[in-house]
């Protein structure tokens, strides 16, 4: 029967939809998916009276509305009362406000401690939506909170609102209020859309989650991308009567609803609502969607009823907000920065400024490009934003504010207004070393052409050198660097190594006593003890300290890992390097160009003759599978071949590098290609370095079976999730890194292990599900100690 049939079909699509959006663990492949929504699409064409409510292809956009109609909300959608937390200049908070709301609460229940659940605070919508015997027949704005506007068509499009709520224990009514938002990623690619479309961009995603949601044509809306995430219920007929905040929301959650996964915590006390405040605030930057503070409310609900409300705020809650992430200023000056790799960057030097928890004095305007669309001038007013510990930048200026100059006219009326100042430009020499700046095509960013003739790109490059997660050298910072650098004391790398306390003292004033003599000086004893204990790092750092274009920490680590020494790295030819997992033919030319350099190679050589030497060992194992012919042949330059046609290209030469060079029955395209000598060079080399392979092995592994303990998880990939009873995460990852194990944030069927601490959350549910080893901390240190799992 057909009405069964669609019955069935939006069920069964529906429960897809959420295991999809939801739960983020489909059950069946997308093509499966798509079958039964065309066969729905179908049916319901030809039977349109049988289109059910819920049925998923709703969530494609109604008809156009001509206005909203109005919803009085049968529970006001009232608003929360904020407290704030100042920081100091050390970003120390102070929670005054929090702890005098928790006195009050306490002694208005007359308890100790109060138990609390602290939840993110969205920035974005609220809306209220209305299920009825489990069917979403209604949604609306919050509105003045007395009333709101009907949006239901345009809710319906939201991937992760149930048109139908799953599980077993349905409620007859449910009332579910929660935020409506974009997430960041969603955000940048709408707004990429934009501007490729010639549109003007949406200034924050709250603003673009607005502008989607008050569409009066839902099929826009369903072009963009919301996110739905419940908070509370606002009313309630049948089902199940939960007692506290928190298991309102696991009511929430089973009904299909999406929760801030791991980010909603019952805290006992207010000790525990800071402590969770303080971690969620370092989290914020990181967060997939924008939160703007921590909501925090009496987690009993018999307690709530109890405290009750004032004017139009409940007293049993409090919004804990962040420090505002943006702020406006003035700019006083725009310099330019000449950075590491020559980056020329315009930089605004501002009026200082109190933003996301710290004072703000320069902001970067990345490019000429970027300066030149935002039209930023000396004297414009501009927002800023500093979130989390990212670089403060400037969003964009208030054209109201410019200030202009009146150029008078002839008479009266002919006189204008123009800016007083002119549009900003790069200039054409290195405002440093006075090199040419120079664009290439396609690339955003200038660089000053001095390389290392450039002071600045020297000093950046020490500096990066000498940093914690480079050589961390202890004591030598920024200042001391740049003043050495400013000085002509230290050139390259090497040089650091080649201090002594009387030229280090020559950087500070009153490093001499009253004869004139140089007095040793504490502090140039502690730089010359950091660069001493900084001589025998991971290899990994040191690569990474070498500032190799596109070598970041993990590309550093995946190469020394791989390798094992400095000697076979520096020369793996470019198409080897591209074969490494993770590394790509950009990285790998920038890694080989940089060997390859006959400047850069003495600056390393003169670094290992002064006395560096990096802690080295054995080439991966699976050194040799990753250059199996068929995968090198595909990546080399000049000639595109499939590994297919290069597996049969190695078969045809016999399996051999000298009928590559020379067999003349191979396909005209590869002759062709191996005529130029720098080709033919380039395959002598690989051969060449492949040959070194099997000594390498040897030489290293008879050194490092003495000295290197196993890898207890070589090769392995680990997911850590929620919180350990004592390692914090970074810890833990360091441990697992250290052991030769890999970190991965999602689970999937190729993770090893997962590591679940308390309030662990999906990725616990998926790794049970996907049937991956669960670890807790106990287990994984004993994994670390070389201990087998078993289980
Ligand atoms: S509960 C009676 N929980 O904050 C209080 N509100 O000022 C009901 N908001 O516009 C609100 N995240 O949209 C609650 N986790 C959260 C929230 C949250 C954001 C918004 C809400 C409302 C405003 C209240």
């Amino acid at each position: 029967m057909t009405a069964q049939r669609i019955r069935t079909l939006t069920d069964t699509l529906n429960r897809y939809a959420h295991e999809y959006y939801t739960l983020d663990a489909p059950s069946v492949p997308d093509a499966e998916y798509d079958r039964l929504y065309r066969e729905l699409e179908a049916l319901e064409a030809a039977h349109p009276e049988l289109r059910l409510p819920e049925s998923p292809t709703r969530r494609v956009g109604g008809a156009m509305l001509a206005g909203f109609d109005t919803v009085v909300h049968a529970v006001p959608m009232l608003s929360l009362n904020n407290a704030f937390s100042p920081q100091d200049d050390s970003g120390a908070f102070d929670h005054a406000e929090m702890r005098a709301f928790d006195e009050r609460v306490g002694k208005d229940l007359g308890l100790a401690q109060v138990v609390y659940c602290s939840e993110p605070k969205f920035d974005g919508l609220a809306v209220s939506l209305l299920y009825q015997h489990g069917v979403l027949v209604q949604a609306a704005t919050r509105g003045d909170g007395a009333s709101g506007e009907d949006v239901t068509d345009n809710l319906k499009t939201v991937r992760n609102v149930p048109l139908q709520l799953q599980g077993g224990h349905l409620p007859e009514l449910i009332e579910v209020r929660g935020e409506v938002l974009m997430l960041k990623a969603d955000f940048a690619a709408l707004n990429r859309r934009q501007e490729a479309a010639g549109q003007k961009p949406f200034a924050n995603p709250r603003n673009a989650a607005a502008g989607s949601l008050r569409q009066l044509d839902s099929k826009i809306t369903a072009q963009r991308k919301l996110h739905f995430f419940a908070y509370g219920i606002a009313r309630q007929q049948g089902g199940k009567v939960a007692e506290t905040h928190i298991d309102e929301l696991a009511y929430l959650g089973g009904l299909g609803f999406s929760l801030p996964e791991g980010r909603f915590a019952v805290c006992k006390g207010i000790e525990a609502v800071l402590a969770f405040y303080e971690r969620l605030a370092a989290e914020r930057a990181s967060l997939p969607y924008e939160i703007d503070g921590v909501v925090v409310k009496v987690n009993s609900l018999a307690q709530q009823q109890q405290l009750g409300f004032v004017s139009r705020a409940p007293r049993w809650a409090v919004a804990h907000k962040f420090p505002a992430e943006e702020a406006l200023t003035v700019v006083e000056a725009i310099d330019v920065q000449v950075g590491r790799t020559g980056a020329v960057t315009p930089v605004a030097r501002l009026q200082p400024v109190f933003v996301g928890g710290v004072t703000v004095t320069n902001a970067t305007l990345h490019n000429q490009d970027e300066v030149s669309r935002k039209d930023v001038r000396v004297g414009d007013t501009v927002v800023v934003r500093r979130a989390g510990d990212v670089i403060p930048e400037v969003v964009r200026i208030l054209p109201e504010r410019r200030p202009m100059l009146e150029i008078p006219g002839a008479d009266l009326f002919s006189g204008s207004l123009s800016p007083q100042s002119p549009p900003f430009r790069l200039p054409e020499n290195c405002p440093v070393c006075g090199s040419a700046v120079v664009r290439e095509e396609n690339e955003a960013v200038a660089r000053c052409s001095g390389g290392m003739l450039c002071a600045a790109q020297r000093a950046q490059g020490l500096i990066h050198f000498a940093a914690r997660k480079a050589m961390d050298i202890d004591g030598l910072g920024q200042k001391q660097i740049e003043a050495l650098v400013a000085q002509d004391l230290v050139h390259g790398f090497a040089d650091l190594y080649r201090l002594d306390i009387a030229t280090l003292q020559q950087i500070k004033d009153g490093g001499q006593d009253d004869s004139g003599k140089p007095k040793p000086q504490k502090w140039a004893q502690n730089i010359l003890d950091g660069i001493a204990a900084s001589r025998t790092p991971p290899l990994a750092r040191l690569l990474f300290a070498l500032g190799i274009r596109h070598v970041g920490e993990s590309t550093a680590k995946q190469l020394a890992a791989a390798f094992g020494s400095l000697a076979l790295l520096r020369q793996a030819p470019q198409p080897l390097l591209a074969c490494l997992p993770d590394i790509g033919g950009v990285v790998a030319a920038s890694i080989a160009d940089y060997f390859r350099q006959p400047a850069q190679s003495a600056l390393l050589d003169d670094l290992l003759a002064a006395g560096v030497q990096p802690q080295e060992g054995p080439p991966s194992p699976r050194l040799a599978q990753y250059f199996a012919p068929e995968q090198w042949l595909a990546r080399l330059p000049g000639i595109k071949l499939s590994e297919k046609r290069a597996a049969e290209l190695w078969v045809l030469a016999g399996c051999s590098m000298d009928g590559l060079l020379q067999d003349e029955a191979l396909p005209a395209a590869w002759q062709q290609w191996r005529t130029q000598t720098e080709h033919a060079a380039l395959l002598r080399d690989i051969a060449r370095f492949l040959a070194l392979l099997p000594e390498a092995a040897d030489h290293t592994a008879a050194a490092g079976a003495s000295d290197s303990p196993p890898a207890p998880l070589a090769g392995k990939t680990v997911v850590l999730t929620g919180t350990l009873p004592s390692l914090k995460r970074d810890e833990a990852a360091a441990l697992i890194e250290a052991a030769g194990g890999k970190v991965s944030g999602s689970v999937s069927k190729k993770t090893d292990y997962v590591v679940a601490g308390e309030a662990a959350g999906s990725k616990l549910d998926k790794a049970q599900a996907l049937g991956v080893g669960i670890l807790d901390e106990a287990g994984l240190l004993a994994l670390l100690n070389g201990e087998r799992h078993s289980g």
